[in-house]
This record gives structure tokens, sequence and C-alpha cells, in this order.
């Protein structure tokens, strides 16, 4: 099949990339330049792991290309997927010009019946809105289909080779069919798609992302609870996990979620509510639960060193919103580092992949970056870390201890354990457990 992906962002282009790899033949299209250039060149300006080589392969095979021509994609293609930003608008509400403007020039743009695909996330009763957009421009005949997305960031490409399930959403049995086809390389093992009407395929994007996000808010409302009562979350988190009902994945306490997508898809779905006088009560407490979160970690870490903030320096390990992605969007180590600069604290930061990323994000004097995670740890008065990246969680502690002024970590992720911190000479601060010292591994 032809098709195009309009939006080579972390979805458009590991959907066009797979999709290439599954045989079709694809055109992905983007209005960045710079970003076009470097993917005609076989540069994936993006962390992903996997997606380089299956790209080239693709690009070599005649199958995968890239241009900022809609027009000439639009012409070249029966299936135009749009997977454009969808962020958020000032009032909260999911921004959604990217999207209708893509429409819009599809619309202008096709010469014969096309179908046009939804995939970045979009509020429910969007695809009345592309399909007007479309319809304002064309007299040719359409369909709209809502395919949500579902990829994790660092594991976007085995996500979409075996993703859990395909939502699509048509009312049309052709459409069925053509998309069916399109995703049956991916379904091997069994079929695993979800055929629905466009709102509830629209709905089932947000109210997963909002229930992912409630687990975590509420997870660290119980961190906090254990902490003032002197209970271990992490004990609690296996003894409620292991109920089959609630099983237990996503039950991890830390800093707060961050990241491109629940941020502001729960911000949109608590906005989704209001447009139809409906208080959408739990989502808008997730959200609160969060930001206070994201900022009490920040604050414990300042009011730790009360005074002496202005001559303190942090060494801190991950700046993404998670390990294995290089991006920064809403990253709680941001924000962090940012409370941290302004109370006149110098940060030496190291991630794997994306200090670039976050270098032009926080464009401070007061922030410096390195390479090698060890060297970050050089005269810095405590290690802070954000991200649970797998080459932190078994470091070489006595290296660790060695450059700190003292053997201080604040551990965001809870990757340690609290009593073998303290034997090896740590004061370990952690979430939602008690904080350890080397006097208590002793006993
Ligand atoms: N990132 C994720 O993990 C993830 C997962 C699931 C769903 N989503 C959703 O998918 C959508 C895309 O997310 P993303 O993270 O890939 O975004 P992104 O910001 O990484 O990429 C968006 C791309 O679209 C391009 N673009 C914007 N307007 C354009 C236009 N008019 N014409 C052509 N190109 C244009 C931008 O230049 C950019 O390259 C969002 O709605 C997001 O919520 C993201």
């Amino acid at each position: 099949m032809r098709l195009s992906v309009v939006g080579t962002g972390y979805v458009g282009l590991v959907a066009g990339t797979c999709f290439a790899d599954g045989g079709n033949h694809v055109t992905c299209v983007d209005k960045d330049a710079a970003k076009v250039d470097a993917l005609k060149s076989g540069n994936v300006p993006i962390y992903e792991p996997g997606l380089g080589e299956i790209l080239r392969r693709n690009m070599k095979a005649g199958r995968l290309s890239f241009t900022t021509d809609l027009a000439d994609a639009v012409a070249n293609s029966i299936v135009i997927f749009i997977a454009v930003g969808t962020p958020e608008a000032d009032d909260g509400s999911a921004d959604l010009s990217a999207v209708l403007s893509v429409a819009g020039q599809v619309g202008k743009h096709m010469d014969g019946y096309r179908i046009i695909v939804t995939k970045s996330t979009v509020p429910v009763g969007t695809h009345k809105k592309v399909a007007a957009a479309v319809k304002a421009e064309t007299h040719h005949p359409f369909d709209v289909v809502s395919n949500p997305e579902f990829m994790k960031e660092g594991a976007a490409v085995d996500d979409f080779t075996r993703p859990d399930r395909v939502v699509l959403g048509t009312d049309n049995p052709a459409v069925v069919e053509i998309m069916r086809q399109l995703y049956a390389p991916f379904m091997r093992k069994r079929d695993r798609i979800l055929f629905m009407d466009p709102a509830s395929a629209e709905m089932t994007k947000y109210a997963a992302n909002a229930l992912l996000a409630t687990k975590v808010s509420f997870m660290n409302e119980v961190a906090n609870l254990c902490e003032r009562y002197g209970a271990d979350v992490e004990t609690v988190r296996l003894g409620i996990g292991s109920d089959s009902r609630i099983g237990h994945a996503f039950l991890f306490p830390g800093v707060g979620y961050g990241g491109s997508c629940f941020p502001k898809d729960v911000s949109a779905f608590v906005s989704t509510g209001k447009d139809v006088g409906y208080e959408t009560c739990i989502t808008a407490a997730v959200q609160e639960t969060n930001h206070r979160q994201r900022r009490a970690f920040a604050g414990r870490i300042i009011d730790y060193f009360g005074e002496r903030a202005a001559t303190t320096t942090l060494a801190v390990w991950g700046l993404a919103f998670k390990g294995r992605t290089d991006d920064v969007r809403e990253a709680p180590a941001i924000d962090a580092i940012r409370m941290f600069v302004e109370r006149g604290m110098k940060v030496r930061a190291h991630d794997p992949e994306a200090m670039p990323n976050a270098h032009r994000e926080l464009a401070s004097d007061a922030v410096s970056y390195f390479d090698d995670g060890y060297e970050a740890l050089a005269d810095a008065d405590a290690l802070v870390i954000f991200t649970d990246w797998p080459e932190f969680r078994t470091p070489d502690f006595e290296s660790v201890k060695s450059r700190l002024t003292k053997p201080i970590i604040f551990d965001g992720r809870n990757l340690y354990e609290p009593l073998f911190m303290a034997r090896l000479g740590f004061e370990y601060h952690s979430v939602g457990r008690k904080t350890v010292s080397q006097e208590a591994g002793d006993h």
C-alpha cells in the first residue's frame, strides 16, 4: 500500500518506518526542513532504540522516503496518517491547530478517494472536526479513521510491532478491511485489533493515559503516607500488586509523572469534561497530586541544604522524563533543576541521551554537563537521581562515594535498597521509605 505519515516526531517516525518494514511504500512528511534533511541522509533526530537500523534498511529498499512536500505525498498515497503534535493550549485543552491544518491541506491536495487516519492524541469528537476541515477543501470522497497510538518512548519500535492492541475507530466496513491489511504484519500471533466507533477510539486513548496517571499519583500518595508513618512503600507496592485484580504494572512511586503525553493528556481530559459541564473529579485530583509531588522532591532537597544552598553543588543523574529516552518535555528533572538554580545551587548533570535537549531547555550557566556519570559527581555535595536508566541501577558505589564531598544520595526512583546503602556508608533518601544513614547499617 502507498501511505503518507505527516509529522516525523516520536510517533510518526516510528509508525512510518515500521509500516515501511511491513512492505508498504511510505512517505514521511514534516514541515521542519532541517529534520527532513537529516532523515534523508539516514540520521534519526531522536533517540529510539532500534529505529535507525530499520529506517536505513527501508530507505535502501526504496520503501521509505522523507519530504516537506505534503501535496506530492497526498497525491501518491491512498492512506494518510496525521501524527503531528497536540500540545496543551493555555486553557488546558488540546491544541488541535496542527492536526486541523494538516487535515485541511490533505483535503486541498487530494485528487480522489483517501483514508485520513488520526494518529495524534485528540479529544473525543475531533474526528468530526477533522472531517469538516477536509470537507471544506475538497469534493472528493474520504473516510476519517481514529487510530490512537499507545507506544512508549524507549520501547516504541517494540510496542508498534508487537502491540498489546491496535484501536481503530471507523464506521465504514470497507475501511476496516484496509486497516486490517495494514496492521496484519504486526498481528502474526493473534489478531489484537479492536474496531470501534471513532468517538470511542478517541476516548480510549485519553481514558488509558488518565488511568495510568491515576496509578502513578495514587502510589505517590501512598508513598507520602508511608513516609509519615514509617512504613515502606516498596513492600506495600508488592503487597498490593500481588492482588491479581490490581497487578504490578505502573505502581512505582517517584518524582511525579512528566513527558510529552501524560501531563497534557490528563489536562485535556479534564478540559473535555468542562466542555460538557461535567467535573472530572478524580482526574483533576490526579493532576493536582502530580504537581505537588514534582515540587515536593526538589523542595525536600532544597530544605535539606537550607542556608547552605547557595554554596551547594548537586550531581544529577537523569534529565529526560524517564530512562531510555532523550525527551525532556515536562521532565520532572528539568523543573527541579530550575528550582535548584533559583536557590543559587550549581548542578553537574549527566544523562546517557538527553543532555543536548536539556542543555537547550535549561540554557543556564549554573548547569554543566558530563558524558561520564562519575565525572558529574566530582566535589558535588549530593547525588540526585531522577530517572531509572539501567546503568544507574548498579553503579560502582565506592566510586560514587569517593567523588562526593559527603556520601548523600536523593533517589527519586527508589533504585536501591535502603539498608544496603546504609551498610555502604551512604545517607540515602528515597520516596516513601525511611531515610537511612551509616548508623542504621551498623545495626
Ligand atoms: N511521544 C509519545 O510517546 C506518544 C505516544 C502516543 C501518542 N502520542 C501522540 O502523538 C502525537 C505526536 O507526538 P510526538 O511525540 O510524535 O510529537 P513530536 O513533537 O515529536 O512530533 C511532531 C512532528 O510534527 C511536525 N509537524 C507539526 N506541524 C506540522 C505540519 N503542519 N505539517 C507537517 N509536520 C508538522 C513537527 O515538526 C514534528 O516533527 C501527539 O498527539 C502525542 O500526544 C505521542
